[in-house]
């Protein structure tokens, strides 16, 4: 058997893991957390994503847009990685066979590209653009790419127990 599939009896078979996965209450708490972080971050990057395509809030700089939704997003992100890696845990072996969720962890990746390429890249030069209604190129792209990509994260993450 391979390493990853060892890893994930591990995971499987431990006491946390089969708690969690045998708990009348905590896996659909942590499932709805992981809704909840997902609502706050995904939900809110939607609105900063729609202002760097230049199709909502155009009245108000990027910058200003950004700067207040950020540690928002950040916080959720951070629900929604610690308790999708808690339903990994207690799910992990049946989640291996499941064609849908390594699909929805590379969405993930590339949205996480996309972020490093607007945050150490696009945004460098916001300071020249972020008044304007609608932003350059590269920004509309960054902004419609996070879209696409992760939306693509939420349907691949509801589809895991349809396909698994
Ligand atoms: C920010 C990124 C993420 C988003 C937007 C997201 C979104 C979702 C959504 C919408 C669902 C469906 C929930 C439902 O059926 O009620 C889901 C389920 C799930 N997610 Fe995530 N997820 C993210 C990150 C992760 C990560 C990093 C992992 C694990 C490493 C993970 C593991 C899971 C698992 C195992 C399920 C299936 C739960 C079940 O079968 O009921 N997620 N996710």
């Amino acid at each position: 058997m391979s390493i990853l599939h060892d890893f994930a009896q591990l995971l499987y078979d431990s006491d946390f893991g089969t708690a969690l996965r045998e708990s009348q209450y905590a896996f659909p708490v942590v499932e709805g957390a992981h809704l909840l972080g997902l609502a706050f971050s995904v939900g809110l990057l939607a609105f900063a994503d729609l202002r760097l395509a230049g199709v909502l809030l155009r009245d108000e700089p990027v910058l200003h847009v950004l700067g207040q939704l950020r540690p928002f997003i950040l916080g959720g992100f951070a629900i929604t990685f610690a308790t999708g890696v808690m339903l990994f845990w207690a799910m992990s072996i049946k989640l291996l066979p499941n064609p849908i969720f390594p699909v929805k962890l590379i969405f993930i990746l590339l949205a996480g590209v996309n972020f490093l390429w607007f945050e150490f890249g696009v945004a460098r030069g916001a300071a020249e653009w972020s008044d304007c209604p609608v932003p350059p190129v590269r920004a509309r792209v960054a902004g419609w790419t996070s879209l696409v990509l992760w939306s693509a994260v939420v349907i691949s993450g509801r589809l895991i127990p349809y396909l698994g």
